[in-house]
């Protein structure tokens, strides 16, 4: 069901875990079927020096997460809130369509935790400004 990247990623999870005194803190729980992902953020001058994840969910979920903090890891906030779920999907070489919106709790962790960060320091939260473009 799942190609080898994917597999790598769920049984390899790079950047699992928490961060003590995180600068910024997320958690998204998957409405379809109850599965959660927190993401920790360590953030210097608007750039995120550390991330860790933790998902209680499927393989999708645990590799999509994983990616994800790959991907943002050393960005901006703003680069990091405009990573998408189906860009996470495509660096891991695709995932199963049935099992792409299991990729969404990885973005949504991501963007609540930028949020944390923002409203902790008095900043205005960022907005969704689109639907997200997972199939059901
Ligand atoms: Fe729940 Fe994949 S089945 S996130």
């Amino acid at each position: 069901m799942y190609n080898e990247k994917v597999m790598d990623y769920f049984e390899h999870p790079r950047n699992q875990g928490a961060i003590e005194d995180a600068d910024g803190i997320g958690e998204v729980g998957n409405p379809e079927c109850g599965d959660t992902t927190k993401i920790y953020l360590q953030v210097e001058h608007d750039v995120i020096t550390d991330v860790k994840f933790q998902t209680f969910g499927c393989a999708a979920a645990v590799a999509s997460s994983s990616m994800a903090t790959e991907l943002i890891k050393g960005k901006t906030l703003k680069e990091a809130w405009d990573l998408s779920n189906s860009a996470v999907a495509d660096a891991l070489d695709g995932l199963p369509p049935k099992k792409l919106h299991c990729s969404l709790i990885a973005e949504g962790a991501i963007h609540a935790a930028i949020n944390d960060y923002r409203t902790k320091r008095g900043l205005e939260a960022w907005k969704e400004k689109k639907e997200s473009h997972a199939e059901h």
